[in-house]
């Protein structure tokens, strides 16, 4: 294609035209110019192909497609190996189906257990969030086929999505809420990117310059199409303007006549409309100069094989205590309640994919063994049935072993609106508690996309995270719990206790369209730990059949310079009798004390098989965005000098080796006083405050406990040192002037000694 050519060719309506859809999910054709349509879809877990007419919310019925795991809990799989799988098979579908972009993944940062479309996220951690991301990114592009990373940015609740403003410092945004967006860009390259609904700090992300070009494009180098999500567009022009390519869907016109008239009357150049148009151009090219000679078909069977295998990977073995499971009994198994019939095994709303092949697990173990069901309580309504819930405890009595399916219903947890609190419906809770009571042997299998409170979580030995599953979820989890297949998920989020103790629950989910991020960097773990909080479940956490053992944490050099790369290695074995995979997980703890950081933070993983009494070498390459905070001061990255700790292991509260390094940044920063450092910062340079302490004593006797200079007392034996530090630290060496009766050309004396004292060190 010859894009440039063809844009000259164009006349300024043609090219306005192709600045918005044609329908709910298509682009527009120039048939003079041999310009096609572009169909774009939703997904992520699926494809959700709908005609023309469609809707956003899931609410009108799509093609028959098959459903995969969701993001909850393909996450949970810490394997970016398989997230470019299902990348690679929904990539193949669409190209079956004629789809050129998929819009996903969703890559929000789930700041609260609440936010209503958490089952479409990732992880309350960017690292982890972005090389999944990148991941699927990387899968579905291999097959010529476009992604939209979403929602751009700062879009954690669904309460006011489409008018409210996020609120955050810089830093909170950089390390927690961009972090994944950038990772993703700059590791896979996704062809679009869809702008979010809500404002940041005020402003709408569908008009933000800084957003949409300054960080994403000149920063980070993105040469995408950006997209608007559905109906994000508030006023057009200042859109385009900020870096906002494509309208979606249609605007009936009316955008494209305003962007016509803009152009003509000169407020708006037409060289940024020439740029929205090659970069739509672009995404064009690349669908359709697709190598397509490898003809892909929509092969139903085969992917819902995939899918079981991607739900076996996706599950978290959250407890299992007495080695409940897996099952060995070939009778006397009671299931209860009606998601072993019927799961819940997707959400509701754009991610919806309609499916017409789920299976359930009651009937895939009915082919291992002797199972008996009762409901437990009225699975259609939710309500609770006096003589089922009867029924259920006294058959579980009689059991040799209960498994209870429970979860969140359908109407819990959607696009469109948030959760209002962590709880399973109280019928379930109860339904627990009572068989708990009556059945030692007592194991709970979860569906949900977001963490629960678990009362009963002490009365019960087994707790399987079955998260929204796909439609392969039966068959996946027969598997596990009839131990074909070893868990070897791990959560990506932390389940705090109750949802009080979750860091945004004070300002959650905001009010009169303002969502304040006050608890800063400090999301998920990065809170709990700093805090030294207990909690449910840490991040990272998830059992297995077998167990693992580590040792011999090393690194390939004790010092990591910036710009560099520094490689930590270790041992992992499996010393239990059976097959399994381990996520091995690295992070970094800052021990500079420079500025206030979380206690450590992911930097790091690998997923491995091991076989019996194997061991393995893990290894993982730390580079400078693995110690650097961002630095509001001087906005940038900075890694700071001195000690960092290194930690290893199979969760975040269980890492059994650790090691110490220290970085050096290239530039160190040169200390440079003027009359409002404090005397503190001088202390805090190794050697400095010694270096003119002698000159600063004599003149602070109004500041120290006096001497008994009658009697020929000095000043420095009157106080401690440790007095004498503490009573200067926050003393602006301006202040020198009132307390200790320097002149004002003394204090500029004495900030030259500082400076050229700092420069000898
Ligand atoms: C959602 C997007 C989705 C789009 C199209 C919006 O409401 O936020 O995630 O891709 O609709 O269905």
């Amino acid at each position: 294609m010859d894009i440039k050519k063809m844009i000259q060719d164009m006349t300024l309506e043609e090219k306005a035209s192709l600045c918005s859809g044609s329908d709910f999910w298509r682009t527009k054709a120039v048939e003079r110019l041999g310009l096609p349509k572009l169909h774009l879809s939703d997904g992520p877990h699926g494809l959700r192909k709908q005609a023309e007419g469609g809707d956003h919310l899931g609410v009108n019925i799509s093609i028959d497609a098959v459903c995969f795991p969701a993001s909850c809990g393909t996450a949970a799989s810490f394997d970016p190996e398989l997230i470019e799988s299902i990348g690679e098979t929904i990539g193949e579908e669409c190209r079956a189906e004629n789809v050129a972009v998929i819009l996903g993944p969703a890559m929000n940062i789930k700041r609260s257990p609440l936010c209503g479309r958490n089952f479409e996220y990732m992880s309350e951690d960017p690292y982890l969030t972005g090389e999944m991301a990148a991941a699927f990114v990387r899968g579905v592009q291999s097959r010529g086929v476009g992604t939209s990373v979403k929602h751009f940015a700062l879009n954690n609740q669904e309460h006011e999505r489409m008018s409210g403003s996020s609120e955050a410092s810089e830093r909170t945004m950089r390390e927690i809420y961009l972090a994944a967006f950038e990772r993703a860009v700059k590791e896979s390259a996704p062809w679009t990117l869809m702008c979010s609904y809500n404002k940041i700090n005020g402003e709408y992300a569908s008009e933000n310059h800084w957003l949409l070009t300054e960080l994403l494009r000149e920063e980070w180098g993105f040469d995408g199409l950006v997209v608007s999500d559905w109906a994000a567009v508030n006023d057009r022009i200042k859109g385009l303007e900020a870096g906002l390519d494509l309208e979606m869907p249609s605007s009936g016109g009316d955008n494209d006549r305003l962007i016509v008239e803009a152009v003509k009357n000169k407020t708006l150049s037409e060289e940024v409309l020439d740029r929205a148009v090659e970069r739509y151009l672009k995404l064009v090219e690349k669908y359709i100069e697709h190598d397509t000679t490898e003809k892909y078909v929509f092969d139903k069977e085969r992917d819902h094989n995939r899918a079981v295998e991607f739900a076996k990977e996706s599950m978290v073995l959250l407890k299992n205590e007495n080695h409940l499971l897996p099952l060995s009994e070939k009778e006397g198994i009671l299931f209860v309640g009606g998601f072993a019939k019927k799961p819940r095994f997707q959400g509701g709303g754009s991610a919806h994919i309609t499916t017409s092949h789920v299976s359930n697990c009651l009937d895939e173990s009915k082919k291992r063994a002797q199972i008996s069901y009762e409901e437990g309580y009225d699975t259609e309504s939710g309500d609770r049935d006096e003589a089922k819930l009867e029924a259920a405890v006294e058959a579980a009595g009689k059991a040799s072993t209960v498994v209870i399916f429970a979860g969140l219903p359908d109407s819990f947890e959607s696009e469109g609106y948030d959760r209002e609190h962590m709880r399973l419906p109280e019928v379930q809770n109860e339904l627990i508690r009572r068989i708990a009571e009556v059945q030692k042997r007592t194991i709970v299998v979860l569906h949900n996309g977001s963490p629960v409170e678990m009362p009963w979580i002490n009365e019960v030995d087994s707790v399987l995270e079955a998260y929204l599953g796909g439609e392969g979820v039966g068959e996946a989890e027969a598997a596990l719990l009839f131990g074909e297949a070893n868990p070897c998920g791990k959560l990506a989020e932390s389940f705090p206790i109750k949802l009080s103790d979750n860091p945004s629950y004070l300002n959650f989910p905001g009010k009169n369209k303002k969502v304040f991020y006050n608890e800063g960097i400090f999301v998920g773990y990065r809170y709990y730990d700093r805090k030294e909080m207990e909690v449910l479940f840490p991040f990272g956490h998830g059992l297995s059949y077998t167990k693992f053992s580590y040792s011999d944490l090393t690194a390939d050099k004790a010092v990591f310079e910036e710009g560099g790369a520094l490689t930590v290695s270790v041992q992992v074995t499996n010393c239990g009798d059976r097959e399994g995979k381990e996520v091995v997980q690295f992070y970094v703890s800052d021990l500079t004390g420079t500025t206030l950081r979380p206690v450590k933070e992911l930097k790091g993983f690998q997923k491995v098989k091991l076989a019996p009494g194997e061991t393995k070498t893990v290894s993982v390459t730390l580079n400078d965005r693995s110690f650097a905070y961002y630095d509001e001061e001087v906005k940038a990255w900075v890694v700071p000098q001195g000690r960092f700790e290194i930690l290893a292991g199979g969760s975040s509260r269980e890492l059994p080796v650790k090691l110490e390094i220290s970085a050096e940044p290239k530039n160190k920063s040169v200390f440079r006083a003027d009359t409002n450092t404090t005397v503190g910062e001088i202390m805090d340079i190794p050697g400095l405050y010694e270096a003119i302490r002698e000159r600063l004593l004599p003149k602070l006797s109004a500041l120290l406990p006096k001497a008994n200079e009658d009697q020929g007392q000095p000043v420095s034996e009157a106080i401690s040192e440790d007095m004498e530090r503490a009573i200067l630290k926050y003393m602006p060496l301006r202040g020198l002037r009132s307390f200790g009766h320097l002149t004002n050309r003394e204090v500029e004396e004495l900030v030259d000694l500082v400076n050229s004292e700092a420069e000898k060190l």
